[in-house]
């Protein structure tokens, strides 16, 4: 399944129930990808559309929980359930999802393909779509074998500290890096410079038990949460451990 949508600045996608802009390059865009194919939309979507009518040339699907609702020829679904059963015969790449935003929410767990239109403008929006750069920027700092967090993870291992993201704290490096522009290969400098007291302090403190890198820390420089046991023992480097690293 594909998600199609243009978003603004802040991924920004609608405002009373309209678009933020129309470009006609982007309509036509639209157009060329979703042709002969399944679109997915939302109610309050097909509202938006020129004379709430269906989108010539393509299976229209709309979401609303009215099951009298009259959609003009689209066919009505009133779960995301029933929606995936109506489409389980087309092939998963003729299948868009075309908003709003609740429907992107609900349908992004099963996109494998996002076709973004990037607007370079912060408009006055109430409606979004999740920041996909963002996302994928911290799927890239946390699930590969060698993902970043996992390296700094066992390079505190050595000295005994447990190292802990909260789920915000990564989401402000992947916004610091995706200011900076730098994309993945930026990500190493950002973590450098959270990181950057600890290291020095968790080897020299055999206290420290576990650290916990807050927002804060990451946004501000604060402290991050550091947990102490005066009981446990200094860890030794040894070969084997220093070989599991
Ligand atoms: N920039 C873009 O690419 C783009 C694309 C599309 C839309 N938009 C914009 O997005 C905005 C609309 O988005 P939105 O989030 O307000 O509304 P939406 O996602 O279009 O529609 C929401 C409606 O869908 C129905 N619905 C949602 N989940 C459902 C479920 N699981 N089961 C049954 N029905 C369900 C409900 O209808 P009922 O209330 O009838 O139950 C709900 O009110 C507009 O501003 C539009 O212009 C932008």
């Amino acid at each position: 399944m594909k998600l199609i949508a243009a978003v603004d600045k802040n991924w920004g996608i609608g405002r009373n129930n309209r678009l933020l802009v129309n470009i006609p390059e982007d309509m036509q865009l639209f157009r060329q990808e979703t042709n002969g194919k399944v679109v997915i939309m939302g109610r309050k979507t097909f509202e938006s559309l020129k004379e709430k009518s269906p989108l010539y040339g393509r299976k229209n699907i709309v979401l609303t929980t009215n099951k009298s609702y009259d959609a003009k020829g689209a066919v009505v679904c009133s779960s995301v359930e029933e929606v995936l059963d109506a489409v389980k015969d087309y092939d998963d790449n003729d299948i868009y999802v075309i908003g709003g935003g609740e429907i992107y929410k609900e349908f992004l767990p099963y996109c494998d393909v996002a076709h973004i239109t990037k607007i370079d403008y912060k408009y006055d929006a109430d409606t979004y779509l999740e920041n996909l750069d963002k996302k994928a920027l911290v799927r890239i700092m946390t699930e590969p074998k060698n993902a970043i967090v996992k390296q700094y993870q066992r390079l505190f291992e050595l000295d005994g500290v447990k190292l802990e993201f909260k789920p915000d704290a990564l989401k402000a490096i992947a916004d610091i890096t995706l200011e900076r522009k730098t994309g993945a290969r930026g990500l190493r400098s950002v973590f450098e410079s959270v990181l950057k007291d600890l290291m020095f302090k968790a080897p020299s403190d055999y206290t420290i038990e576990k650290v916990i890198i807050t927002e804060d820390s990451v946004t501000k420089g604060d402290e991050p949460i550091i947990l102490r046991n005066p009981n446990k023992n200094p860890k030794r480097l040894t070969s084997s451990n220093l070989k599991n690293a």
